[in-house]
Formats: C-alpha cells, structure tokens, sequence
C-alpha cells in the first residue's frame, strides 16, 4: 500500500521534474556562462562555493578521460622528432603528419575525392575538424602545466583550475621559455637571457635595451590582472582567491606556450571557437588582429582583450570581477608600444627579400620555395616576406563534412579568418585558429584537401622543408 502511495506520488511529479530539469539543463545551455551568473551574485556563500569546487573536482576525471578519448581518436600524440631540426632556441620539432586517416583510406585516396564526395562518405579526417575546448561547455583559460609551475615557484601564483587540466602533451608545444628578439636591436640575438621574464626579473634583464616608457609598457603585460577564472570573487575555477592573469601567462615572453581558451564573440556556446594563443612576434607588420575581430591596432586589440576576451565579452562579470580599466593615452598604448618591438625569429635562409637564398638552401627546400608559389599556391594569401596578406580568408572547410556537434563544439562553418603570418611558424605548434593542426605536415596535408592541390609523397615533403626554413 504505501509502495504504491510512493510510485503514485513519483509518478504525479514525474513530468513537473522533467520540466524542471529540461529548463535547468536549458540554463546551462550555450550563452549562459554556466555557474557565472549564478554563483557570482552577492548572495552566494563560502559554502555553496566548495560544493561547487567538490561538484566539478568530482566531475573532471570524466571530462578529461572523455576528452583524451576524443584526441586518441583523432591524433597520434607521441612523441617523434623531426631529426636535427629544432625551434629557434633548440626544442626539437615534431614530425607527422599526426592527423590519423579514416579507415582504411590513403592521404592520396583521399585528395583524389572531391569534397562533396569526402562529405557524403563522411571521410573527412577528424583531427581536421575544428577542435574543442578541454570543456567546451564552461570554456575560459588554460594554461599548459609546465607554465603553471613555473609562474608558482616564481611569483607564488598558481594558475591551476580546480575544474580542468591542459589536454595537449608538452613535446607538441613551442619551446618554453622562449626566446625574444627585438626589432630595435637585432645585434642582441635573443634578449630572454634564457628566461622567463617576469615582474622579478623584467627590470634587471630590459632596463639597458629599453627606453623607459617601454619599460613600463613590458611591466604592465606581465602584471596580473582580474579575470573570468581567476579572481577574488567566488565565481572563479581557482580554489585560492585569485590576483589574476597577465598578457604574458599566455603570450609567454612576447611568443605563445598553446594557452588556450575560447573566443569572446560567438553565441551561442557551442559556436564558440577554442583559440590557441597567437604569437605577438611580428605583431609591428600586421594589419589585422584576433583570429575573427579583425581590430585595427594593437592598441584596440590590447584594450578589447583586457576589458571584453578576458570576461567572455561580459562586462557586467567584467565590473563585478574587478576588470583593470586601462588608461588609453598612458598605459594601453606603452603596451602596445613594447608588442610592436618583438621580432620574428632570424631565419638565415632567407634573402632581404624574404626569400630562398639559393646558395644556402638544400634541393628539397628550393623545390619546396618553387611549389609554395607556384603549384601548392600558399603565396596567393602568405607572400613574402612576412608570408601573410594581411586579410582574412574563409577556407570554406565545412565543404568537407556535415554539421556536427564534437564534445559540446558545434562543427557547422568557421567562417573568414586571419591569414596568420609563417615567418618563424616552426616555433608555433600547433596550428590554425584552434589549434587543431599538431605539425606542419598537418598543415600541408589539411591545405592540400582544402585547395585541392593533389600534390605527390615528394612534393609534400619539399614544402614542409621549406615550412621549416621560414
Ligand atoms: C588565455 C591566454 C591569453 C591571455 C592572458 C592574453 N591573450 Fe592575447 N590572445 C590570446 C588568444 C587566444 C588570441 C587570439 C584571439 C582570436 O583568435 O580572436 C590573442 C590575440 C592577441 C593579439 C592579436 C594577435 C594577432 O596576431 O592577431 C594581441 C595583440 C594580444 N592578444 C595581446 C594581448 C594582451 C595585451 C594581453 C593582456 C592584456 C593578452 N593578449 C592576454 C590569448 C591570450
Ligand atoms: C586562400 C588563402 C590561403 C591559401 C591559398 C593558403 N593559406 Fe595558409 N592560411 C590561410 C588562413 C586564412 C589561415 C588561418 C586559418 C585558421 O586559423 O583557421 C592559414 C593558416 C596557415 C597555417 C597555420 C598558421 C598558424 O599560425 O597557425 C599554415 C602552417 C599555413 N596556413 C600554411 C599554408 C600552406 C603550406 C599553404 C599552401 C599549401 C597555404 N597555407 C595556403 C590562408 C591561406
């Protein structure tokens, strides 16, 4: 009798609780910044913070394992070096491609389809479809553990989320610390005296070679400054409140450690594209920045990122985080003015032209420069010799596959993006906007569908060698 009084009652709520869960789950939808809005507000309470730090650490085991899972399938992640080339302060370049094939196809097979027929078999490899964050539902920034440790015994900041770990191995990212060239003075070499500067050391290691107001602008980049993750509310994916993150943690000594996170301006959120973090060397050449934003300086875009990608485009959590308001005349542009001081790496191959110095080049690398502008048709969007046109292109890369949800990303078009520059792109790993590319045999293989160029096992090989001198 009282069984049945309870599968009764159980029954009367059943569709009022699905009602209610599909509403909760609809919340957490794609837009909402999941907890953001909710755990910020001034009535939340410590307590209801550490249910919500014991509810994710209980919950990333399973989102890390599922997201692993998902690079396995798409890559081969071990570790081959590419023998005796190295990037500009020695690391060791990874070879590929790492892309694994759909069964039982050959690249060859492959490049003989045409993209309509790619996308109805469904043969697209997918480590060439757009990759998602190692959370795509929650997103923010990620930074590569070796990082992390650094910065912790350094400056006692721990950049650690309880929430969520980096996803991609170290040997497929650029070197770290990496070194620094300044355009100003190129008889230096690299300045980073092999480290990794920091607000410790920045003034000891610059003040020589900078004027003062550069100075100041190299302070402020390594200064930490509140964010959406890492903040002293407790709406944040640090256990310790949190002073906050600086340009630098991500664009580590002027270059890029992978740093992840996803992209301020599309909605809803599974649209949202993971960026891996870009290069500032040779910002001083380019015209447009942000893989989509497409700014028109580097003073634009170092005021967007500190008041809009730092908060997910929320100024309302932006103000309630404590945003860092800077002054536009007096510290924005000193920023801007150190960024635009940071060269590409020598590259002694190349001419004043930015091309092959013949006499200095092995066969493959000419034959590579020679297919690069001729039949493989890079130089149309990257010429010399800065290999970028300073626009941006939309590949059109969803005519390879049917739209599709991968771990809460939604793969349907990219749309135009930034021709980022190739001069010194054997320090970057990985490559294109999100990072989807681990080497750049990747790259070849993804543009030689793209474009369908059908180029051979050799000719392949060739432009990878000559890749590797830019
Ligand atoms: C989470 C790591 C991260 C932090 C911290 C960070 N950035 Fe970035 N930065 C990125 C990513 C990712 C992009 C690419 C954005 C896009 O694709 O739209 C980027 C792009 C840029 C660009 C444009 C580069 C280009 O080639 O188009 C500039 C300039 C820049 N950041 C400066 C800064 C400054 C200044 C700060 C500090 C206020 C900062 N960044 C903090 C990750 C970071
Ligand atoms: C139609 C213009 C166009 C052509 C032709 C082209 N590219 Fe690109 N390239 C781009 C754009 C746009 C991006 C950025 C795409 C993204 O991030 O999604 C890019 C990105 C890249 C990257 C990654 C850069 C980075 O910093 O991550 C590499 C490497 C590259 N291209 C190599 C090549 C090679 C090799 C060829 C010739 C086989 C080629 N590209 C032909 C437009 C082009």
């Amino acid at each position: 009798m009282r069984r049945q009084l309870k599968t009764w009652r159980v029954a009367a709520w059943a569709p009022a609780l699905a009602m209610l869960a599909a509403l909760a789950a609809w919340r957490m939808l794609p837009g909402e910044e999941t907890t953001s809005t909710r755990s910020g507000s001034a009535e939340v309470q410590d307590s209801d913070f550490q249910a919500m730090v014991e509810r994710m650490k209980a919950a990333k085991q399973q989102v890390m394992k599922k997201h692993a899972a998902l690079l396995a399938a798409r890559y081969d992640l071990s570790d081959r070096r590419a023998e005796g080339v190295t990037m500009s302060r020695g690391k060791p370049v990874q070879q590929g491609p790492r892309t694994k094939l759909p069964q039982g196809m050959t690249w060859e097979q492959l490049a003989a389809l045409r993209p309509q027929q790619i996308k109805e078999r469904g043969l697209f490899p997918a480590g060439f479809l757009p990759l998602p964050h190692p959370n795509h539902a929650e997103g923010g920034m990620l930074f590569p553990r070796f990082h992390i440790d650094e910065i912790k015994r350094q400056e006692d900041r721990d950049l650690t989320r309880f929430d969520l770990d980096y996803d991609l191995p170290d040997h497929l990212l650029p070197e770290f610390p990496p070194p620094i060239y300044l355009t100003t003075r190129p008889d230096l070499g690299d300045v980073s005296g092999g480290k990794l500067v920091t607000l410790e050391n920045y003034y000891e290691l610059f003040k020589d070679i900078l004027n003062p107001k550069q100075l100041e602008g190299l302070r402020l980049l390594l200064v930490p400054m509140a964010q959406q993750q890492f903040n002293a509310t407790l709406d944040r994916r640090s256990e310790q409140a949190h002073r906050g993150v600086t340009c630098f943690d991500c664009h580590v000594n002027g270059h890029t450690n992978a740093a992840t996170h996803l992209v301020g301006d599309i909605r809803p959120q599974p649209f949202r594209h993971r960026i891996d973090t870009p290069s500032l060397r040779g910002v001083n050449v380019q015209r447009l920045f942000g893989s989509q934003r497409a700014l028109r300086s580097i003073e634009d875009f170092t005021e967007f990122e500190q008041r809009a990608a730092y908060f997910d485009g929320d100024p309302v959590a932006a103000q309630r985080k404590g945003v860092t308001i800077l002054e536009r005349g007096s510290q924005v542009h000193f920023m801007a003015e150190f960024q635009a001081l940071l060269d590409f790496p020598p590259a002694p191959k190349l001419n004043v032209l930015g091309r092959l110095d013949p006499r200095l080049a092995s066969e493959s690398e000419r034959r590579g420069e020679a297919l690069f502008f001729g039949k493989a048709e890079c130089g149309t969007c990257h010429p010399a010799p800065y290999y970028t046109d300073n626009l941006m292109h939309n590949l059109r890369v969803e005519r390879f596959y049917q739209p599709q949800e991968i771990n809460g990303r939604m793969a349907a078009a990219d749309g135009p993006i930034k021709t980022f520059p190739l001069r010194g792109i054997k320090d970057s790993p990985p490559y294109l906007h999100d990072g989807r590319l681990l080497t750049l045999e990747d790259a070849v293989e993804f543009f030689n569908l793209v474009l369908e160029l059908k180029l051979d096992q050799q000719e392949k090989q060739d432009l990878v060698a000559f890749l590797r001198c830019l």
